[in-house]
């Protein structure tokens, strides 16, 4: 099985988007962790694979037709999708899109063996059902210096009290990173 960490960008109070899937919370980031571990190229340079719901990946493709990402932004990584839909749009550069639908434990379980270090992207709902089985081994957090009050929290649904305990914590101006891996 995969080494699985949820990395992403959380508002001060825990929120992964503003109302309408509004990312624009992810600018307070800029000119932040210009170097060492938690610096965004250097995080995503740890992964060989992807996986992410339904939602996070429309919000991306509009992202990209709307010219804020120049392009898709994972490289060439396999990237499993939890969608219902039967198929997933085509997506520039992004070579390798799997759809997957059910339980996330068959989701893991189908990556390739040679693929160790998986990046959950997210969103909330998607986390929700790794966290309810146990499959989220380590949390990287970038938390913005803001309040967001409405929006996907990093985390959705039902899932027992899950132990992580804290392995490193860095700031960058206002911005904090924090890293914390499960406590088995
Ligand atoms: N700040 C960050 O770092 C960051 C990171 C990631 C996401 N986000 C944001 O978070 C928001 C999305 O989060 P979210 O919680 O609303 O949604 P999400 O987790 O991205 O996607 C949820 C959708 O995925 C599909 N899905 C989930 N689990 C499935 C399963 N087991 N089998 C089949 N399909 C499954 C379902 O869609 P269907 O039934 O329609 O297929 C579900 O409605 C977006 O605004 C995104 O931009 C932010």
């Amino acid at each position: 099985m995969p080494h699985v960490t949820y990395f992403g960008a959380v508002s001060l109070d825990g929120r992964l988007a503003g109302p309408g899937d509004d990312l624009a919370f992810l600018d307070l980031f800029e000119g932040t962790f210009p170097d060492g571990p938690y610096h965004m190229e250097i995080v995503i340079a740890g992964f060989d694979s992807l996986v992410m719901g339904a939602t996070t990946f429309r919000v991306i493709r509009e992202r990209i037709a709307a010219g804020l990402h120049p392009t898709w932004p994972y490289g060439d990584r396999p990237a499993w999708v939890a969608t219902h839909a039967p198929e997933l749009p085509r997506v520039p550069d992004a070579p390798d899109l799997r759809p997957f639908a059910g339980d996330v434990r068959q989701l893991v379980a189908q990556i390739d063996p040679g693929l160790t270090r998986t990046w959950l992207v997210g969103g909330g709902d998607l986390a929700g059902q790794f966290l309810a089985a146990d499959l989220v081994d380590k949390i990287i957090l970038g938390i913005a210096p803001a309040l967001l009050g409405r929006g996907p929290a990093l985390a959705e649904g039902t899932f027992p009290l899950r132990a992580f305990h804290l392995a490193d914590l860095q700031r960058s101006g206002s911005a904090v990173a924090l890293c914390y891996e499960r406590a088995r």
